[in-house]
């Protein structure tokens, strides 16, 4: 299959691309887009078919159910069988944005959507293009990350090309996602609202319109038997090459880092680390890693969020076969910084 490759102003996206790649959904293609978070691999969510393609493209096991996304709030109504309490409150403070709210499903939805559940997620984009190509296809659209199964969620076009080429209609291509991470998964069927998976909107904005909120115990890296989002149980954020998490107090984590680096060069090991503005001078010294990322400055947690995934797919381009990777506090955005590097590390975690 020949991939087309729509490249669009991420801010006054074109429309004759935009009605292009609409029209790619409508006849039941499957199409990648730019959201804010992460680039999304599209495809009618009322179509059972068009909706198959996404997970024969993606590899993806058919028990996890996708994220259903719409351009407005009236879209909500046909797609859940009843609006939870607290739901309009949500919608009207974080949508349109990261976050996606878990409902009781109505009988439109395919099977195949919802993996047979009897919820389904929604959200409202907040990207112009994301929205332009949801309103100009008249449909829901039922997109995951546009990777295959198991790798770094894509940041940029280039990322789905790499994973998706040849396997999905078209790339809709509009520039480097901002927030980096996933939307928050938030549960509204449980008594009181519980975080399945944290991301672009945070514990702390949520615990600020609602109240109480929970947070399900698998996003700090519990292991548990039948996790709530079927997504939680599976290999994630996974690039060549093994990564470990390095914890603890900071300058410890750096001595350790350091040590680390040594010992795996004189085993012949590639060795990358990913570090931040405030640690990055620490490791030019040598022992110096094969391959440094700087992710962002600990003091603005959003640009280390932003550049996550593509610095993982960095360290495989350099071919490296262990990434060290610093470690961060679990408040705002790091949540989900930390839920993301712990599962990109299979919990290898090592304390300094
Ligand atoms: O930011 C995002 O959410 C991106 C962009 C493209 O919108 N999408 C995304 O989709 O991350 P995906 O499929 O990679 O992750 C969806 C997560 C999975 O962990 C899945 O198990 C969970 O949401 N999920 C979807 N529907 C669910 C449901 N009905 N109940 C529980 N978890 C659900
Ligand atoms: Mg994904």
């Amino acid at each position: 299959m020949r991939t087309r490759y729509l490249k669009i102003d991420p801010l006054v996206p074109e429309l004759h691309k935009i009605r292009l790649a609409a029209r790619i959904l409508a006849r039941g293609g499957v199409v990648a887009f730019p959201t804010e978070t992460v680039y999304g691999l599209g495809a009618n969510a009322l179509d059972g078919r068009a909706v198959r393609r996404i997970f024969r493209a993606k590899g993806r096991p058919a028990d996890n159910p996708l994220i259903v996304h719409i351009a407005s709030f009236q879209d909500v109504q046909e797609l859940v069988a009843y609006l939870p309490p607290r739901a309009t409150l949500l919608m009207q403070h974080f949508w349109p944005g990261p976050l996606t709210l878990i409902m009781p499903r109505s009988g439109i939805i395919p099977d195949e959507v919802t993996a047979g559940l009897a919820t389904v997620g929604i959200r409202m984009p907040s990207h112009p293009v994301a929205q332009a190509l949801i309103r100009a296809a008249h449909l829901p659209i039922a997109a995951p990350s546009a990777n295959t199964s198991g790798r770094p969620s894509p940041t940029t076009g280039q990322h789905v090309l790499r994973d998706l080429r040849g396997k999905i209609d078209a790339v809709v291509d509009g520039g480097p996602a901002t927030v980096g991470v996933e939307s928050t998964v938030l549960d509204l069927t449980t008594p009181v609202p519980t975080i399945l998976r944290p991301g672009g909107i945070t514990y702390e904005d949520l615990q600020a319109v609602l109240g109480e909120v929970a947070i399900d115990p698998v996003v700090k890296g519990q292991q548990v038997e039948h996790p709530k989002a079927p997504g939680m149980k599976y290999k994630h954020y996974a690039p060549a090459g093994e990564v470990f998490l390095v914890t603890g107090d900071l300058d410890r984590v750096v001595a350790r880092v350091r040590a680390l680096v040594a010992a795996w060069q004189s085993r012949g090991r590639r060795v990358a680390v990913l570090a931040t503005r405030e640690t990055a001078p620490a490791y030019q010294a040598p022992p110096r890693p094969d391959y440094l990322e700087v992710l962002g400055s600990r003091r603005q947690p959003e640009t280390i969020a932003a550049n996550l995934f593509s610095a993982l797919r960095n360290c495989e381009r350099h071919h490296a076969d262990i990434i060290l990777a610093e470690t961060f506090t679990e408040e705002g955005i790091g949540l989900a910084i930390m839920n993301r590097l712990r599962k990109s590390a299979a919990n290898r975690i090592i304390r300094a």
